[in-house]
């Protein structure tokens, strides 16, 4: 299976060049605590996944966040600034967001300060 090169145009909400219903799996490591509008992007990625695609996620877990915004901080403010890279203050229920549009968990897991969670757009009956 490829793994090919795409780029998420956040404005556009779209994946340039990637056609919709072809995505077997997304994979977002650290990703979600930096995406402003959640439901917006999870949409997108949906419309690209194929009718059994998967999104495998790894994010800080909640005891955790408070932690990684400090962490966050220091690391994208002082170490390496970088004014553009935003990240949310406090934890976001982002597993709600994805049942509401339709996405069954099919995995999950704790890893240290991190969650696994692997979801499927739809099973074929
Ligand atoms: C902490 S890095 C994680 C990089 C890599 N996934 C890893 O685990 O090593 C956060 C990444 O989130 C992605 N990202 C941040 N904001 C985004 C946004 N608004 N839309 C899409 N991706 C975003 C960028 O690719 C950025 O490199």
């Amino acid at each position: 299976m490829p793994n090919l090169d795409y780029v998420y145009d956040q404005e556009q909400n779209k994946i340039l060049g990637c056609r919709k219903n072809t995505v077997d799996e997304f994979y977002l490591r650290n990703v979600v605590h930096h995406l402003p509008d959640m439901k917006r992007t999870f949409e997108c990625l949906i419309e690209y996944l194929k009718e059994d695609g998967e999104i495998k996620i790894i994010d800080v877990r909640e005891e955790y966040f408070r932690t990684n915004v400090i962490l966050d901080t220091i690391w994208y403010r002082y170490v390496i600034p970088r004014y553009e890279v935003w990240f949310s203050r406090h934890y976001r229920n982002y597993f709600e967001i994805l049942e509401s549009l339709g996405m069954k968990k099919v995995d999950y897991y704790i890893q240290e300060e991190k969650e696994v969670s692997i979801w499927k757009k739809s099973f074929k009956s």
